[in-house]
């Protein structure tokens, strides 16, 4: 499976069977979590077979069952490193799906167990994703017409277009979508973040830029600030 096909096959997955991840995939995902802890100053640690973070005890984690593994994703605070989250993260999400696990990006119903993964000085948990293999493959969530979400001057490339299909196939949180595409000059392209109350934006962007990288190529355009 390639990264544009895990873009389509991609649904947040919440409940998982109890099949260990086989351990060629776990090295995998090491690999690559070591390569972009190095290149981007987070502190992204994957977790195994660890059933109490999302164990129900108190109240009831969400729609949650079964997860036994999932990524700490922690690093500094601030914009900067919360849209890295997002854009490292969602390489992680897409890479498991090309190996055939899902996932589900999670900042809320979640339980942080000490000692099952450490913290520098000024790192804080930004949020987790689970990770396994999932009892369903999850649902599509509903597809907006993708002009609500950027703006142009002119009639767009296919890049463009091809580009805003995949940051439309995101995941968000609670699937708010709340950001904006912006080409200018035929090739600069602005990501911005919308107002939510909810919060996670950052992320959010982070996770859509990195779909629109895919989804465009990212020979055909450069990042606006
Ligand atoms: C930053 C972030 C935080 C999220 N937090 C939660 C969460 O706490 N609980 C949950 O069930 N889903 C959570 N989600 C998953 C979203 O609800 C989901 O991505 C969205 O509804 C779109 O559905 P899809 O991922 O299947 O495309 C989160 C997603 C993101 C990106």
């Amino acid at each position: 499976m390639t990264i544009q096909e895990a873009i389509k096959a991609r649904h947040s997955v919440r409940k998982y069977t109890d099949r260990a991840i086989e351990a060629d995939k776990v090295a995998t995902i090491n690999e690559a979590v070591g390569r972009i802890n190095a290149a981007s100053g987070l502190n992204i640690q994957l977790v195994l077979d660890e059933p109490r973070s999302f164990s129900s005890g108190m109240w009831k984690y969400g729609q949650f069952s079964g997860v036994r593994n999932y990524f700490v994703m922690a690093g500094p605070k601030g914009d900067e490193s919360e849209e890295k989250i997002g854009y490292y993260g969602e390489e992680l999400v897409l890479l498991a799906q090309t190996l055939g696990l899902n996932s589900c990006w999670v900042g809320l119903t979640y339980k942080k167990i000490p000692g099952t993964y450490t913290l520098r000085d000024g790192d804080i948990v930004h949020c987790v994703i689970s990770l396994g293999y999932g009892a369903n493959q999850g649902v599509q969530h509903p597809l907006k017409p993708m002009e609500q979400f950027y703006e142009a001057s002119e009639a767009v490339p296919e890049w463009f277009k091809a580009g805003m299909d995949a940051a439309l196939l995101a995941p968000t949180a609670i699937n708010q979508q709340k950001f904006k595409f912006i080409l200018r000059d035929g090739d600069q392209v602005e990501a911005r973040p919308l107002f939510s109350m909810a919060g996670y934006t950052r992320i959010d962007l982070g996770i859509v830029k990195y779909h629109f990288e895919v989804g465009a190529g990212i020979e055909n355009f450069k990042w606006a600030e």
